[in-house]
């Protein structure tokens, strides 16, 4: 049996795991957040209708940064409806879902969730039908203490301090023709620059992510960001990538092995970021944030104009099976191993939007299979990310060709070790792992999903049928067919 070989030193180090990588995305989209993190009705609703069932998973998943409003919805949003006393919030037609919005849920709400869940909340502003002003007047009533309008219109709304939110994105998606307000990328690009530059007036503190493409596959993928960047580089501190990979879409093996096309695109992404400073002679480097990324079942997507106008529609809630939980543990790893400028990721969406949490209206909670290498990976991914010598054996995929079956990557923090691995390939392969060079270890935990069944999938009848296998972490180990694995070890000290 062909065996695939790693061998560590703290040496090879990448850059510091910044937690931000661990993020996630509420967008006003289906059942997320109506039904999803908020239902007044439900049994386990607090005083503000947060259901505390969906808080506990959340918190368990480890999510450290929340993106909210959209998506797609921010660019016909009016931030305003959505504050103020519930009774007097307009209804309004949703463009991006055809959806009914009650605006009950709105920013403040949105923050008073983001606290009990203990996650940064991520912003996005409406650059589609809106520009300048509203962007900065968000940041006024969010992030100035009182004295202007904004912030004053803020405390009436019983909202003492401000919300000092740090984080920014500059609109959603610009690039997309099913975007409300698409642009070009000049047009963007200025829009972007005009507003960034507001926005950092009112608070020159906060931090600015610009759309880069909507997917590594769009038609202007790489001249986009040449394009917005010329514009914006002055005022942003990120550039985002979107990617989402369907199981559907191209042969199963090259589903399997969606990483390596993560790893170009971040690359690309990362490139012509460097390109671009090069070009404008500046020093400061312009960092990645993956603020949507995971697997989604895309080809079965139903379009807007092609659904009635309702409310709190069931959309895209795919489930997910252990295949697609190995290949987010995978995405996870490619993206660890960019931790030196990917700094921030965002799985999207939460709940129910392609989501590792799901919920019945008035019902039951559960863990999708994906919940399970995110929650780990979150919880055990900490300090210095290395990157580990990896030979294994090949298999080839329609796509990539021949790419390695096994990929891999570790953190180390202090005494604590851990590997991350993948087999994506459909035979076992036996993993020798070479630490020599840490000294003595102490074996820890091996958690590892897998299943004889690669297409189980949890649902509201079976919330457990596929969860993680625990046994002890060892120098050699077999990874079954279609797995995911995070290995503990522990340095043991010098004596
Ligand atoms: O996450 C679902 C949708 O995917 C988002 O609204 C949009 O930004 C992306 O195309």
């Amino acid at each position: 049996m062909a065996v695939a070989r790693l061998t560590l030193d703290p040496s090879f180090s990448v850059g510091t795991v910044d937690p931000r990588l661990f993020g996630s995305f509420v967008e006003h989209m289906g059942r997320c957040v109506y039904t999803g993190v908020f239902e007044p009705d439900h049994p386990s609703a607090d005083a503000d209708g947060l259901r505390t069932d969906v808080l506990e998973l959340v918190r368990e998943l480890g999510v450290t940064t929340v993106r909210y409003p959209g998506g797609n919805f921010v660019s016909a949003y009016r931030w305003e409806d959505g504050v103020g006393p519930v009774g007097d919030r307009p209804r309004r037609l949703d463009l991006a879902w055809r959806s009914l919005e009650s605006n009950a849920f709105g920013l403040n709400e949105f923050m008073r969730w983001a606290g009990q869940a203990g996650a940064e909340p991520m912003m996005a502003v409406n650059l589609g039908t809106r520009g300048v002003a509203e962007a900065a007047e968000l940041v006024e009533y969010c992030n100035l203490a009182d004295g202007t309008a904004a912030a004053d219109l803020r405390r009436k709304h019983g909202v003492a301090r401000p919300h000092d939110i740090r984080l920014w994105c500059l609109g959603n998606e610009m690039d997309g023709p099913w975007q409300i307000g698409s642009r070009t990328a000049h047009e963007y690009g200025r829009l972007a620059a005009q507003a960034g530059h507001a926005m950092k007036r009112v608070d020159p503190t906060i931090e600015l992510v610009a759309c880069g493409s909507s997917d590594g596959d769009m038609p202007t993928f790489g001249a986009w960001e040449a394009t917005v960047l010329e514009h914006t580089y002055d005022q942003v501190d990120y550039i985002s990538l979107h990617t989402y990979y369907d199981p559907e879409r191209y042969d199963e093996a090259s589903f399997r092995a969606s990483a390596v096309d993560l790893d170009g695109s971040v690359e690309a992404v990362l490139a012509t970021a460097d390109h671009v400073r090069a070009k404008l002679r500046r020093t400061k480097r312009i960092r990645l944030a993956l603020d949507e990324w995971n697997v989604w079942y895309k080809s079965r997507l139903v379009e807007p104009e092609d659904r009635g106008i309702e409310d709190t529609p069931a959309l895209i809630e795919d489930d997910f099976t252990v295949t697609d939980a190995m290949v987010v543990g995978n995405l996870l790893i490619s993206m660890l191993r960019h931790a030196d400028r990917l700094a921030i990721g965002c799985q999207a969406q939460l709940v129910n939007i392609i989501a590792p949490i799901r919920t019945l209206a008035g019902g039951p909670a559960w863990r999708q299979t994906i919940f399970h290498p995110f929650a780990q990976t979150a919880r055990l991914a900490r300090g210095t990310v290395l990157r580990p010598a990896l030979t294994a054996p090949a298999m080839s995929t329609g796509r990539f060709g021949e790419v390695p079956a096994v990929d891999a990557v570790a953190t180390l923090d202090g005494s604590a070790l851990t590997v991350f691995a993948v087999n994506r390939g459909t035979e076992p392969i036996p993993l020798q792992l070479d630490l020599r060079a840490f000294g003595p270890l102490r074996p820890g935990e091996h958690l590892a999903l897998h299943n004889s069944d690669p297409r189980l999938t949890n649902t509201a009848a079976h919330p457990e049928r596929v969860t993680l296998g625990v046994s002890r972490s060892a120098t050699e180990v077999l990874l079954p067919p279609v797995s995911w694995h995070a290995l503990s070890y522990t340095i043991e000290e010098k004596s």
